[in-house]
Order: structure tokens, then C-alpha cells, then sequence
């Protein structure tokens, strides 16, 4: 496992009158190599998660490990850490401090003091990456860009660091449909291009359904389901008393039990939901006699 969350509490503004609890025991395990969606309504705890998966922010109690390791215990070097596991906020603009695109993506390699030459080679391939020509972009002012691109830049500059694994938080918000599916396709070439582990939060299943290995689903700090986004959907009536947004395929599928109650919703689909209502509407053979319109109506 890349990380495992064990029991972890969390509160927010502790020891005053505003404290919230934002993680109530809270346990899962990130796969390495694989894409994760942390699923839930607002004020779930993704957030929150994320920025505690970084060791951003301390436990109260329980613990979070890399690869078996506490990142709070030494000999862990928590600022290592976040060299090898990039985060992407959800408003862009909080991770873009420079003024030109070349510049903010080579923040990370100079950090790293890598040599001119390996650091350009960075820049370009990340920019490349997420669909930024460098030679036309690099010089480009942040401020002139569009919200997409500025998403794209702030992702170009985890890349260039080189990391093993990427968290997203809320990555399509925002986002038109066109930009959301572009945005998903990019995180699905990045894991099979660049095999990285990646975390993403949603507050909806519609995006994720058809990109994560393996859906958590969030509830008040705590993990209430957890699974293959198949067996995840197979619990619809859940999710909807949760908030959460469901795929379309999976909406259709819940309206129509009231058709059929025994009709499965966990399909990703339509075919899926074609063959699951085939075994629910009458068959016609070839040899039968077909009703012609006007018979069927009367
Ligand atoms: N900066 C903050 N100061 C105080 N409390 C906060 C802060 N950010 C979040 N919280 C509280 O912590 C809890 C968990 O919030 P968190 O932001 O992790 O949830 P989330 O699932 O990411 O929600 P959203 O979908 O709205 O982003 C909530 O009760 C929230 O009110
Ligand atoms: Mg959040």
C-alpha cells in the first residue's frame, strides 16, 4: 500500500468555540499504481484527508502511513514526502505564484536544484503532458490564461517534480462537460503513461464511476462504503440519501425499479442497462407474429 489511514481524528480549530470534527475515525488504504476517488457531500472530510495524507495537518489521533511508515515518527522526512506526492488544489490560483507559465512549472525542479539543461527537459515534457505546447506557452503571463489552462499549469508543475503519485482535490469543479472529460482523460494517460498513484475527491460519482480503480465513499469523517465503483453503485439508494451525484446510466437504472424492483443499478453502461432489461422485458422470437403499431396501441 502507498498509504494507509488508520483511525484517523481530526479536528479543525481545536480548543475554540468553532472546533469541528472533520475526520471521526477514519481508515483506508491507497493502492499503489492505481486511481483512488474519495466520494462524498460537502464538509465530508476530503479536503481535509488530503491535506493529511501530505502531513499538512497532524492527526489528533490515529496514523498515517507511507509504505509502513508513520509520516509523523522519525526517521520519516515528511518534507521528502511532498517532493514524492504532488498535490493540486482545487482553486488553481492558490498554487500559482509566478508570473509566466515557464516559470511556475520550473519552480519545483530549481527547489531541487537539478542542473539547467534536466530542468527544461521537465518543464517541456510536463507542459507537453497536459497539452501545453512549451515553446508557445512557457512565456505566457498566468493571468492571460483560462481557468483550464491555469488547472493544466498548476498540474505541469507537481509533474515536473517527478512524483510518484498525485492528488486531486475536486479536479473537474468547475469545469465545462468538454473540460471535465479532458481533464479526466489526463488523469487516466497519466496513470497509464506515467504509472502513477492517484487520489482524486469528488462530490460526485458521475465523473469517477468510469476512471477509479477503487471509490471511497466519505460521510461526516468517516468511511461509509468502500469498494470497485461497481459495488459502490450497487448501493445507489444510499449515495442519493447521501448527496452524492450519481452517474446517469445509474439514475435510469434506480427510476425503472419502480418498474421492475429486482432490475441491478450498478451499471456502468448503457449497454450494460440494455442487457440488464432484457431480462425483464418479454422476448420476441422471429417466428412470432410482430404486433404492427395500430394493434399495439389499442
Ligand atoms: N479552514 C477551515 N477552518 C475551519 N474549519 C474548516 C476549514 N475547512 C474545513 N473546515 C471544516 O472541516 C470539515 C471538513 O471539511 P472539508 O473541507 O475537509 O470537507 P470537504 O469534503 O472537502 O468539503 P467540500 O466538498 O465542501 O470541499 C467541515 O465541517 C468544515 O466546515
Ligand atoms: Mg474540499
Amino acid at each position: 500500500m502507498l498509504f494507509e489511514v488508520k483511525d484517523v481524528f481530526y479536528t479543525r480549530m481545536r480548543g475554540t468555540p468553532f472546533a469541528v470534527e472533520a475526520l471521526r475515525g477514519c481508515s483506508l488504504a491507497i493502492p499503489e499504481g492505481e486511481i483512488t476517488a474519495i466520494v462524498g457531500p460537502t464538509q465530508a472530510g476530503k479536503s481535509t484527508l488530503l491535506l493529511m495524507l501530505l502531513g499538512l495537518l497532524r492527526p489528533s489521533r490515529g496514523t498515517v502511513l507511507f509504505r509502513g511508515q508513520d509520516i509523523h515518527q522519525a526517521p520519516f522526512d515528511v518534507e521528502r514526502l511532498r517532493l514524492r506526492v504532488g498535490i493540486v488544489f482545487q482553486s488553481p490560483e492558490a498554487q500559482l505564484f509566478e508570473e509566466t507559465v515557464g516559470k511556475d512549472v520550473s519552480f519545483g525542479p530549481r527547489r531541487k536544484k537539478l542542473p539547467a539543461a534536466q530542468s527544461r527537459r521537465l518543464v517541456q515534457e510536463a507542459l507537453e503532458a497536459v497539452g501545453l505546447p512549451y515553446e508557445e506557452f512557457r512565456t505566457r503571463y498566468i493571468s492571460s490564461l483560462s481557468g483550464g489552462q491555469k488547472r493544466r499549469v498548476a498540474i505541469a508543475g507537481v509533474l515536473a517534480l517527478e512524483p510518484e503519485a498525485i492528488l486531486f482535490d475536486e479536479p473537474t469543479a468547475g469545469l465545462d462537460p468538454q473540460g471535465r472529460q479532458e481533464l479526466l482523460a489526463l488523469i487516466r494517460r497519466l496513470k497509464a503513461e506515467r504509472r502513477l498513484t492517484i487520489v482524486l475527491t469528488s462530490s460526485s460519482l458521475a465523473d469517477v464511476a468510469a476512471l477509479a480503480d477503487q471509490v471511497i465513499v466519505l460521510h461526516e469523517g468517516r468511511v461509509v462504503l468502500n469498494g470497485s465503483p461497481r459495488e459502490v453503485l450497487a448501493r445507489a439508494e444510499e449515495l442519493l440519501a447521501l448527496d452524492i451525484t450519481l452517474p446517469e446510466i445509474t439514475r435510469i437504472a434506480l427510476g425503472l425499479r419502480s418498474l421492475w424492483p429486482a432490475l441491478r443499478c450498478d451499471v456502468l453502461t448503457l449497454a450494460e442497462l440494455e442487457e440488464e432489461l432484457a431480462r425483464f422485458l418479454p422476448r420476441t422470437t422471429s417466428q412470432e407474429p410482430q404486433p404492427s403499431f395500430p394493434d399495439a396501441c389499442q
